[in-house]
């Protein structure tokens, strides 16, 4: 079954806000870099490639689904993020709404009645709670450390283990 043009045109909105997310971790690991955090630049470069990951997949099920690819502007994203505890506040902020535009797209798949692209959404479904948990965890840790360097030097060092 084609893609409705709905859908095609709801997938070409996510894969924009997927290269966006990557844009963003690669300015945010950029950042990092500058004030010396080179865990944390780590972690976030790894997220970039992973937010390509998520973008890139999503091309080529819209291809196989018979549907038209149409890449879209990106912003530029800021340069300065503040405090680490503010870098990953604004990751947090940034995955729950992707996970919301994730929602409202597998919504679109049910009112559409497209089953193969609820079934292919169910990953990204997952694949959210993952990546809400893993910012959280890092806010959490930054928070109960506050501004003691010798503690975000810990985590800093501990980001630099990422796969
Ligand atoms: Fe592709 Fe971090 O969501």
């Amino acid at each position: 079954m084609m893609i409705t043009s709905k859908m095609e045109q709801a997938f070409n909105s996510q894969i924009q806000k997927e290269f966006h997310s990557a844009y963003l971790y690669l300015a945010m690991s950029v950042y990092c870099e500058t004030q010396n955090y080179s865990g944390f630049a780590h972690w976030l470069k790894v997220q970039y490639n992973e937010e390509q990951e998520h973008a890139m997949k999503m091309v080529a099920y819209l291809l196989e689904r018979g549907g038209k690819v149409t890449l879209q502007t990106l912003e530029a994203p800021p340069v300065d993020y503040g405090s680490p505890l503010q870098v990953f506040e604004n990751v947090l902020k940034h995955e729950q709404f992707i996970t919301s535009s994730i929602h409202s797209l597998y919504e679109t798949a049910v009112a559409e009645k497209d089953l193969a692209a609820q079934i292919f959404l169910q990953w990204y479904v997952t694949e959210q709670v993952e990546e809400e948990a893993n910012a959280t965890q890092i806010v959490e840790q930054l928070k109960m450390i506050g501004d003691k360097s010798s503690g975000i030097l810990y985590v800093d060092k501990a980001l630099e283990k990422r796969q």
